[in-house]
């Protein structure tokens, strides 16, 4: 294994490792997209070799879907799947609400589909995630390239009547060229600081003609479980109104970390 892993990449892993434990044998599963979300996808291949679990996976990208081929996790598609048990994912950002900032790494289009085709929607996050209201993360909505700039212009005037705080919107770039999605759309990233009502904001960007999705995530979210650098791991339940620490093992000798570098 990377014998030092930062805090932060401890933090993604001892949280992606607890929110396995929600996976029983029998589910169907989303598997999210993100650095945090491949430590989910590890940790269930691992729970899967070890204790003969069986399930299904359905990834929200084409990234997921190669990562959860090599570790030997089975998946399908949603098409054949039809309902989810249980998604869990990563997050860009979470409030008070658990609404959330999705999309940095640029997957928002199939995360929502899957987190809103399941019973249950299990965030995976470090602490630095956490955010008293949603806005300093830029919000990615996905976009068709025809007359994208039409789009990012209607975008831009749309903002003028809403609740946040800067209206600059940016192309998402791939090098030299626009950044592609495995939908064939652009993003578009609306750098805000500040969102005041993101449930109007979800809503009124989906009125635009042009916008495919944006990446905020409204009531669709009921578990968060914060992983913190020391192997401390938060599990907030929304819907319950509860919260509880517990401690998860990190051990060197995890083969999950076998064929990494
Ligand atoms: C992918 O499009 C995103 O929604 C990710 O889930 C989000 O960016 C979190 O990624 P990390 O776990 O890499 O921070």
């Amino acid at each position: 294994m990377p014998a030092d892993l930062s805090p932060i990449d401890k933090a993604k892993f001892v949280a992606a490792k607890r929110a396995t434990e929600f996976i029983e044998t029998g589910m169907k599963v989303g598997l999210g997209t993100g650095s945090t979300a491949a430590w989910m996808v590890r940790c269930l291949a691992e729970r899967i070799r070890e204790e003969g679990l069986k399930v299904v996976g359905v990834p929200t990208s084409s990234r997921t879907a190669e990562l959860a081929r090599q570790v030997g996790v089975p998946i399908t598609t949603l098409d054949e799947a039809k309902w989810l048990d249980l998604t869990i994912d990563g997050a860009d950002e979470f409030d008070p609400n658990l609404a959330l900032i999705k999309g940095g790494g640029a997957a928002l289009l199939q995360e929502k589909i899957v987190a809103t085709a399941s019973d249950q929607m299990i965030v995976i996050a470090d602490a630095a995630k956490e955010v008293a209201q949603l806005g300093a993360f830029p919000l990615p909505v996905e976009v068709i390239p025809f007359g994208w700039q039409t789009t990012k212009a209607l975008i831009e005037e749309t903002l003028v009547s809403l609740d946040v705080m800067n209206r600059d919107c940016s192309l998402r770039m791939n090098g030299a060229k626009p950044l592609i999605t495995d939908e064939s759309n652009y993003i578009i990233d609306l750098h805000l600081k500040r969102i005041g009502n993101p449930r109007q904001l979800a809503l009124v960007l989906n009125q635009i003609p042009g916008v495919v999705e944006n990446g905020l995530f409204i009531d669709i979210c009921d578990i968060v479980v914060i992983g913190h650098g020391d192997g401390r791991v938060t599990v907030r339940d929304i819907n319950q109104g509860s919260e509880r620490d517990d401690f998860v093992e990190f051990k060197p000798s995890d083969n999950i970390f076998a064929d990494m570098e």
